[in-house]
Order: structure tokens, then sequence, then C-alpha cells
């Protein structure tokens, strides 16, 4: 039996197993001076008394392991020339209208054999870990065939076992039209790949928005996804205002990503529906784009989690402790939003809530360990790393 004990100067922790609304996610819970008793993986107790007989393991602030419900892993090799040119002042469609963005990853996706898109993603997956991350989102989106998607969601499916994080895989084959064919077209080869993957993931991702799929498209795939029993997500209204934040809630679409340019008519159907928005300063940060309107969300009451969209272009970011000090700067949440987006609301999207994202009894086990700081630290000191990351009651030291 695995059994021992944490105690924490201070914990901080949402409760439950329902994502928070609105003005809810500001609402943490706080603890001083607490016992987690941990017993074979799963928390067993929060306690004032120390358990007898057991290990313990000081530590000055411990909080929930951070989820992160929205990257691009796997993917294959860097674009640092993307960055240069759209510091130098090209747009991301730019860049992608003219065969890069995207499509330069694809290609490098493409030509990686299936063992070195899991080497050079297990690389990234250990650095995010030591960072706090214990579970993340993957998604397809950089085959854009049948085989090459198939290769990256094998992929997700081996970096779920081989690695210390919870990987939850999504199928994003509509992620950009392949060059030399028509979106429509596209569009019904990805619809036929869906009855492959029903296996396999959970959820199908779409981007729309210019220079990928409409509207149209993008409804034939979220019917024929419904249809098929898959949560659907929707990159939705980031590059341009095209309408998809509305179309994704009238089909009950788990999440709308990114919806930086959403309008007041969007966020107030958004705010009204079951439907996450899900928040991604880094991405507006490297592109240097607006930033989505959280505090609007927040004030209606709407589902917001945060996530790092973590990929070689729009966010090249390992960095957990930077996506929270944008959203504190930028999306001007507080620490207590920032901490419940990122750890109960991100588990929520991945429909994992019953499981982890809070620290009580029955859950998981994740739980970051830090000392010589309090949960401001955590979301002001870019870079900072928890002293002891416990995964599912495993210890890790950094
Ligand atoms: O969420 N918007 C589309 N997809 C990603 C970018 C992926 C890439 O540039 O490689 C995003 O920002
Ligand atoms: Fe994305």
């Amino acid at each position: 039996m695995n059994y021992f004990t944490v105690f924490a100067k201070k914990l901080y922790t949402a409760l439950g197993n329902k994502p928070k609304r609105g003005l809810e996610l500001g609402k943490i819970e706080k603890y001083e001076n607490v016992y987690v008793v941990i017993e074979n993986g799963k928390i067993k107790d929060l306690t004032k008394e120390k358990p007898v007989d057991a290990k313990c393991i000081f530590a000055d602030l411990v909080i929930p392991g951070f989820v992160d419900c929205h990257t691009h892993i796997p993917f294959y090799g860097y674009r640092e020339m993307d960055f240069l040119r759209r510091v130098g002042g090209l747009s991301y469609l730019d860049i992608h209208a003219s065969g890069g963005g995207i499509y330069e990853t694809v290609e490098k996706v493409k030509n990686a054999e299936l063992s070195e898109l899991v080497r050079f993603n297990l690389k990234l997956l250990a650095k995010y870990f030591k960072k706090g991350v214990t579970c993340l989102e993957g998604k397809t989106g950089y085959g854009l065939n049948e085989l090459d998607e198939l290769k990256q969601l094998q992929a997700l499916k081996i970096l779920g076992k081989i690695s210390h994080m919870d990987v939850v895989p999504t199928f994003m084959a509509a992620h950009a039209v392949p060059k030399g064919t028509s979106p429509s077209e596209y569009m019904d080869k990805v619809i036929e790949m869906l009855q492959k993957v029903q296996n396999d993931c959970q959820f199908v991702d779409v981007f729309c928005d210019v220079g990928a799929f409409d509207l149209k498209q993008t409804e034939k795939l979220l019917i024929a996804a419904k249809n098929m029993n898959f949560k659907i997500r929707v990159h939705a209204d980031e590059i341009e205002r095209t309408g998809a934040t509305q179309l994704a809630v009238k089909y009950g679409a788990t999440s709308v990503e990114h919806v930086l340019k959403i309008s007041e008519e969007d966020i107030d159907i958004l705010a009204r529906s079951n439907t996450f928005a899900v928040l991604m300063p880094a991405t507006s940060y490297y592109l240097n784009e607006k930033y989505a309107p959280a505090r609007e969300l927040i004030d209606k009451n709407a589902l917001v989690a945060l996530a790092s969209d973590f990929n070689p272009g729009s966010s090249p970011v390992v960095e957990p402790s930077f996506v929270m000090n944008l959203a504190v700067r930028y999306l001007k949440m507080n620490p207590y939003e920032v901490l419940t987006a990122f750890t109960l609301n991100s588990a929520a999207v991945l429909g994992l809530a019953d499981k982890i994202g809070t620290i009580e009894p029955g859950k998981d086990a994740d739980l970051l360990l830090y000392n010589d700081a309090d949960l401001e630290t955590v979301m002001y000191l870019i870079g900072i790393t928890p002293d002891v990351i416990i995964k599912r009651g495993q210890i890790f030291e950094n």
C-alpha cells in the first residue's frame, strides 16, 4: 500500500466536480496547516490531525496539478522563422496562404516516423510535467490525410502510456485544407475518417475561420460527429469573426476555442449556454492579436477554462506560469479565477472533473508543492517550477 501525507502551510483548491461559472470562478477554498492524506494514488482525506505512521512531506503551498485542455501536441520541429516573419509584419494568414505556417509542420510530421514523433513529444511532455502540468489534451491536425492523422493519434496513445501525464486525444483532421484540395472535398474525407477513430478518441475539433473551413463545411462535420456521439470542440472567431461560436453553441459543443473576436451578441449566447470558452492568451501574445473578452464572459456568467494552445506556430509555450501570467495581466482574471480555470474547469472540458482538478477525497492525488511561494507567486514569477509534483500518488522531485 502506498500511504503518505503532505502537510500544507497553505492549500488552495476549487471544490466539487461541477465546473464553476462566472463569478463562482473566483471563489476558491483556502486551507491553512492542513494534511492531505494520500493512499494508493488517491486523496483519502484532508485533515487538521496529523496522521500517525505516515511519511510526511512539508510544503509552503499546495495546489492541484494544472490541466491543459487545449494543445496541438504531437507536432514535430519548430517554426522559429514564422515568429520572426510575424514580428517583421506578416500576418498568421499571410504565412499560411503562402504555404507556410501549419503546412510547414504538416510536412515535418509526415516525414517523421511514429517513433521519432513520440520521442520528440515525450521530451516536451517531460519538460511540461516538471512545470506542473499533470494532464493535457493533444490533437491531430498535422497529418491532413488518413495515414498521418492516425499516426498522430497513435503517438498520443503511446504518450499517454509512457509519459507521466494523463493525455486526452482529440481528432482534428479539419485543421487546415491540404494543398491541392478544395475545403468541401476534404471535409467529406474528414467525415469518412470519423469511423476509423471512433474507438480511439471522444473529441472532434475543427478550425472554422478564414483560410480554413467555413460555417457550412463546419456544420456538416458537427452534424456527422454528433451523430456518432463525439463531443465537439470548435476553434472559433480566432482570426476573424465568422459566427463559428454561435454555430458551435447551436450544436451543443463542449467548448469554443480562442473566441478573440466574438461580438456582444456572441458573448451573451455563450454565457447562457453550457459551452465552455477556452481562453488561450499566449496565442494572442504570439500573434500580436487582441485578447479574448474574459472579463465580460466571466461577469456574464459564462463557463471559462484556460489553456496554452501549445503548438509550434501560434503558441510555442512550455510554460504554464507564462499562460497564467498573461491571464492575470491581459485577461484581467484574478489568481483565484485563473487557478480554477486551469484546474477544475479545464478538467471539466475534458470530461474529467470527477477524477482530477481539485484536492478532495476520492480524486486522484495530483498535487503541486512549492516552497517560498504563495498562490500569487505562481502567476507572477514566470518560470517558477513546483519543488515536488505528485501524480496519482507518485512523487517527483524537481
Ligand atoms: O489554435 N488556429 C489553428 N491552429 C492553431 C495553430 C496551429 C499552428 O499554427 O500550427 C491555433 O492557434
Ligand atoms: Fe488551437
